[in-house]
């Protein structure tokens, strides 16, 4: 019954509502009653009293004329008050009383619940019909009777309370239509507030259903701004997270398995000729030879892939070593140096010192340097220039490298470190790359808790700079 928060939001607060006008309710109508009765109670113990004193005179002198007058003053008292007066004697008997029509009971006995404690001595007050003497309600206030400190009887004053209660229902009654009114609207209002409440966590509940379909567009539109609104928001730009993060999986595979199609249908062309002879055998060799180049490229592939997923997740150590910069650059040019003269690629290099020392794994800034040397010679045109730099400031050392090449298009600058993403110029230029070399560039350098960045301008230069920590 209770399974949706809605119903359990709503049920509590009617509950809470309930509760809350049930107890004023009651207090209102006992106070009420309270209040009324105790005025009428004051006046009919003030008569009590004097009945005491009047009774006191009748006792020392006991005559009929002084009976007469006694009996006399017991009517007014009672015309007065409003109220029947009994007067009783300490056995219980009925002495006298103050109503016309109840002369009759005069003589009789009231009974041991009628006049309780009052001849023990204490006051009493009752509100009922005085154990069914009276066909009405009435107020009972009394009192016993004393002469020289010992009881010689009671009295008991009663007045109707139709009145009292007349007053009291008539409050109740404005108080119950005023309650009605208020319980109406405010289980109007709860209700719109519970769906409220609880409408926004089922969107996001449906959403995220979706999402778990594999649905990854789909939003929740949430714009209120407590708790719930700052959920959808979580919950959006987790579906986000979620969205992108499967694009990039749909395009890495899509990628992969692009750049793994080319080379193995060349390798598997070329071998396919050579075992059906299409391929004369005297040019055999310088096929095998291209079907080799093509099995490297297709392991680096796979190697920087590994590579690149080992650093990701964080598997990759580094061996932080102190190692000469300069040194490093100085053999990975050496190591160019055959594309550089097919280029006739002029190289300046500006180093500070002849060494410039540096703390960070040795084999991984080998790599940056070998990329990104990689591609400043691929990207240049023949004589070109090439300028690297070493440069430190402060505890940092910049190494920078600099070429007058094709340059990169503003717009495309922010993808180039994005896995297998090449500019479009770069593609007539250089059909070998994979795009995967500054993707791993970056992941080294950031793993050092170091900067790269890039500047180019189209048809001008790129200058690529990193920053290395100074032993
Ligand atoms: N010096 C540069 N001049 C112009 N474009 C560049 C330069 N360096 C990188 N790029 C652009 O950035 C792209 C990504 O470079 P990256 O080194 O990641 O891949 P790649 O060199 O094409 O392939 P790989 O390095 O995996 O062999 C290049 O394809 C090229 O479009
Ligand atoms: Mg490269």
């Amino acid at each position: 019954m209770f399974k949706s928060i809605f119903s359990k939001l709503l049920s509590v607060y009617y509950l809470i509502i309930l509760i809350s006008f049930i107890i004023l309710g009651t207090l209102l109508f006992s106070l009420l009653g309270d209040y009324v009765t105790s005025e009428r109670e004051e006046v009919l113990r003030y008569t009590g009293e004097k009945i005491n004193e009047i009774t006191s005179v009748l006792i020392e002198n006991n005559s009929p004329v002084v009976e007469r007058l006694y009996r006399m003053n017991i009517e007014s008292y009672g015309a007065n008050t409003q109220s029947l007066i009994i007067v009783i004697d300490q056995t219980g008997e009925i002495f006298a009383t103050s109503g016309y029509h109840y002369k009759s009971i005069e003589g009789q006995k009231l009974s041991k619940e009628q006049y309780g404690d009052v001849l023990l001595g204490k006051n009493i007050k009752k509100i009922g019909n005085f154990e069914g003497m009276f066909s009405q309600t009435v107020l009972t206030i009394g009192m016993p009777l004393k002469y020289n400190n010992e009881i010689v009887g009671g009295v008991f004053l009663n007045t109707p309370i139709p009145e009292i209660n007349r007053v009291r229902y008539d409050v109740f009654k404005l108080f119950m239509i005023s309650v009605s009114a208020a319980i109406f609207i405010a289980f109007i209002l709860i209700f719109f507030l519970s769906k409220r409440i609880s409408n926004p966590l089922k969107m996001i509940n449906k959403a995220a259903k979706t999402i778990a379909d594999g649905q990854f567009e789909n939003r929740v539109l949430v714009t209120s701004k407590d708790e719930i609104g700052e959920l959808a928001k979580t919950f959006n730009s987790m579906a986000e997270s979620l969205q992108n993060l499967e694009n990039m999986r749909r395009s890495f595979i899509a990628n992969v398995s692009h750049e793994l199609r080319t080379p193995m249908t060349t390798i598997q062309g070329f071998i396919e000729g050579i075992i059906d002879e299409t391929i004369p055998q005297d040019k055999q060799n310088k096929y095998l030879t291209i079907v080799l180049d093509e099995i490297k490229r297709l392991s680096r592939l796979v190697n920087d892939l590994l590579d690149l997923a080992k650093m990701e997740a964080g598997e990759k150590q580094l061996d932080i070593r102190e190692f000469d910069i300069n040194e490093l650059i100085r053999i990975a040019i050496i190591k160019f140096e055959n594309r550089i003269m097919q280029k006739d690629i002029h190289i300046n290099a500006h180093f500070e010192d002849e060494h410039c020392m540096v703390k960070a794994d040795m084999d991984s800034i080998q790599r940056v340097v070998t990329n990104l040397l990689d591609n400043a010679i691929k990207f240049s045109d023949n004589k070109g220039v090439i300028d690297i730099s070493v440069e430190s400031k402060g505890n940092k050392v910049y190494v920078s490298i600099k070429d007058d090449g094709i340059g990169i298009d503003e717009q495309e600058l922010k993808y180039i470190w994005d896995r297998f993403y090449k500019t479009d110029k770069s593609r007539s230029k250089d059909k070998t790359g994979t795009g995967l070399g500054l993707a791993i560039v970056k992941n080294i350098i950031h793993q050092h808790g170091q900067e790269i960045f890039v500047e180019s301008k189209i048809e001008e230069y790129t200058k690529f700079t990193f920053t290395l920590q100074k032993a």
